[in-house]
């Protein structure tokens, strides 16, 4: 039989205790009285003290409960997971114990305002497999090293933001439903527009290049799609895609952009919460300047000297021409164990849109950025600025002009050398948190197999 719950008063004697988060609790405001809110992240509860750890999406607070507090029939509401409020007074720790606001919280007083179920343990515990994980990716996420993650996420956005809005750019808000492509046509996901077929976007670039003689360095961070058969580590079916687009400027000057953008933002982060940051990723480092640059076709010479094959089982080399894929690529990055540029593709293998290298028309202004232990996290390239030029590569591409007239007036009235760049927050995160997986990094993340929950 249950025990009869008890109910407990909060004693009117006391002090008033101020609503705090726990952010704002520190030994500064030592021996006072304060009212927290939040999840019970942990508890361990003996015969007579329970010791909980609370969180309330600030912080961390320990708790100490005893007496009638942890009375037999009320014990069992604090739960993981659980809300509750509680109320008492901050102490200083011994010496030797840590607490993570450098103060513990001797409640006096505590409410339930919202129970957890018993089952929680067994949804998810250390046995549970990714896609158990995954399914269950609303739990996950309250734990402390996904929600750090999620925080860190925030974290990089807004320095991402802070950067542009620093360096004078203005923020563009471009439509993801769309009827043109950028990318070329395989991985689209097409879906039914009043019954018209229109796409999600892949990149947001066309638009961007369109906003130049409106606002002059732009940029954007908007959701992509890519219709990705491939399940790997770095591949996601919807990412958070942050493009920019600068108006007069050279290859060169691309390259130093991407550059500082992707140093200055590591050190920005460092800057918001450096505390946070190392303890999710200990080796987390700002990149050193200048990043490594190597031409396509230096690639092509480094991975036939170093022994990286096209086809590992029959020792096929790389020739000028093939695509090296993610494996090789990933190969000689870690290698060279260095953050590179690869530059100057031929322009076969990529977009139609990419301008033509004034030494070899054969090659493109274009490059990936590459970083050791992820790969490609910043594409990008200087774009056919001339009329005739752009015709010419819709042609080749077998795309309808029509449909990119917008795209086209960009050369037809005032043009100019303009380049930009397109960079996943996704592989920017895996690479400077130091994560093994692209899809930890994400809220709930979206590829072949998983659209929910
Ligand atoms: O190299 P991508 O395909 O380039 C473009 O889309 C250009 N239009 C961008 C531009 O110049 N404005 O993609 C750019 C970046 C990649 O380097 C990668 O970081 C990320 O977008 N990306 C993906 N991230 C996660 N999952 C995928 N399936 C991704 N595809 C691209």
């Amino acid at each position: 039989d249950a025990l009869a719950k008890i109910t407990l008063t909060e004693n009117a004697a006391l002090p008033a205790a101020k609503f705090l988060k726990i952010r704002d609790i520190s030994p500064a405001i030592a021996n006072t009285r304060v009212h927290i809110k939040g999840w019970i992240h942990h508890v361990r509860s003996q015969r007579k003290i329970a010791f909980i750890e609370l969180r309330d999406g600030t912080g961390f607070l320990q708790c100490v409960l005893q007496g009638d507090l942890v009375h037999p029939s009320i014990v069992d509401d604090l739960k993981r997971e659980a809300t509750v409020s509680l109320i008492g007074t901050l102490t200083l720790p011994p010496a030797d114990k840590h607490c993570p606001q450098g103060v513990e919280l001797q409640v006096d007083y505590w409410k339930l305002i919202g129970a957890s179920h018993l089952d929680l343990e067994g949804i998810i515990n250390i046995d549970s497999n990714v896609d158990q994980m995954l399914d269950q990716r609303h739990i996950v996420l309250r734990g402390s090293r996904a929600s750090s993650i999620m925080k860190l996420r925030s974290i990089t956005m807004k320095a991402f933001r802070d950067h542009y809005f620093e360096n004078g750019y203005y923020e563009v808000s471009p439509p993801t439903l769309v009827n043109t492509f950028c990318e070329g046509g395989s991985e689209l996901f097409t879906l039914d527009y009043f019954g018209q077929p229109a796409y999600l976007t892949q990149s947001s670039q066309l638009y961007l290049e369109t906003m130049i003689p409106v606002a002059g360095d732009v940029f954007c961070m908007a959701q992509s799609y890519r219709a990705e058969l491939s399940k790997t580590r770095r591949h996601l079916a919807e990412f958070t895609h942050l493009e920019a687009e600068c108006p007069f400027i050279t290859f060169e000057d691309l390259l130093d952009r991407i550059e500082y953008l992707v140093c200055d933002v590591a050190e920005r982060i460092f800057k918001i919460d450096k505390d946070l940051l190392l303890s999710v990723n200990p080796n987390a480092k700002v990149p050193k300047r200048p990043f490594k640059r190597m031409d396509y076709a230096d690639g092509i010479k480094y991975v036939r000297e170093h022994n990286i094959y096209k086809d590992e089982a029959t020792k096929t080399h790389f020739e000028f021409g093939d695509d090296i894929p993610e494996a090789a690529e990933r190969k000689m990055n870690d290698q060279i164990g260095e953050p590179i540029f690869f530059c100057r593709f031929p322009a076969e293998m990529k977009a139609f849109y990419m301008a033509r290298c004034p030494e070899d028309n054969t090659l493109t202004e274009s490059t990936d950025l590459l970083m050791p232990g992820v790969g490609e996290i910043v594409g990008g390239s200087m774009r056919i600025s001339d009329y005739t030029q752009l015709m010419d590569a819709y042609k080749k591409e077998g795309l309808d002009p029509s449909q990119y007239y917008w795209f086209t007036d960009q050369r037809k009235y005032g043009t100019t050398p303009h380049g930009g760049y397109g960079l996943g927050v996704e592989r920017f995160l895996t690479w400077f948190l130091g994560e093994e997986h692209i899809r930890n990094v994400c809220l709930y993340p979206r590829y072949r197999e998983r659209c929910q929950p």
